[in-house]
């Protein structure tokens, strides 16, 4: 079974996946920038500013030489401000230490303002191919109904545990793919109310649509 999922949700995403902007490309530079954008924000709402800040700075040594005024004035509206100035300070750090190139090894990505394990995996994966599961609540949500895991998403020891299963999942296939999958699985298929679980390509594998738990999982305690 354990080699079934991946091909079959891999499948799935090259039939069905959404045709989104920052999907046509494996500019770590843009790739990066549509993550932070995508942080705290919809896709819906991201793609009209990720469009109009790519053409005004295609380039970290573009971003890197802007005005930091210039930068805010193209995120007023997405919210969350500091994004903003992370990803300016950024690209200035990207120039100096990096020579303007988008490092690819992912504890560099990680070590760089405002990216965290999820962030850090989507680009490595999405531009550099490597094997890293991108690990968010809806990756959590469809990991937990097709596994049925039964532990508290809301615990560290619970994500270490989803995401290094999803890690075995990933080797050796196309991890953009995989977990843009995730993604888009989550967000048409595997909703949190009301799963389509017969539109599901994992239906066949998925433990909780089997014993008829997917409603009740993932299981999220927050103390
Ligand atoms: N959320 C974060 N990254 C995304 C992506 N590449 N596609 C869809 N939703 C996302």
């Amino acid at each position: 079974m354990i080699n079934m999922i991946q091909d079959k949700l891999i499948k799935w995403y090259k039939e069905n996946k959404r045709d989104l902007p920052f999907r046509n490309t494996d500019d770590p530079y843009k790739i990066w920038i549509s993550e932070i954008m995508l942080q705290q924000t919809t896709v819906a709402a991201v793609i009209p500013y990720y469009e109009r800040f790519i053409n005004r700075f295609p380039t970290i040594s573009s971003l890197s030489k802007a005005d930091l005024e210039e930068v805010y004035k193209l995120w007023e509206g997405l919210g969350y401000y500091r994004r903003a100035k992370h990803i300016h300070e950024t690209s200035k750090i990207l120039m100096e230490k990096y020579d303007g190139i988008f490092p690819n090894e992912y504890e560099d990505i990680l070590s760089l303002k405002g990216i965290g394990p999820y962030t850090a995996s989507a680009i490595s994966s999405f531009a550099f191919h490597k094997s890293y599961s991108a690990i968010d609540g809806n990756a959590l949500r469809v990991l937990s109904r097709v596994f049925e895991i039964k532990e508290n998403i809301a615990l560290n020891k619970t994500v270490k545990m989803i995401t290094e299963l999803s890690n075995k999942l990933i080797v050796d296939h196309d991890s953009s793919s995989y977990n843009q999958g995730l993604m888009d699985l989550a967000n048409m298929i595997c909703k949190v109310k009301n799963p389509q679980c017969t539109n599901c390509p994992l239906s066949d594998d998925c433990l909780s649509y089997k014993h008829h738990s997917e409603k009740l999982l993932p299981i999220s305690i927050k103390k």
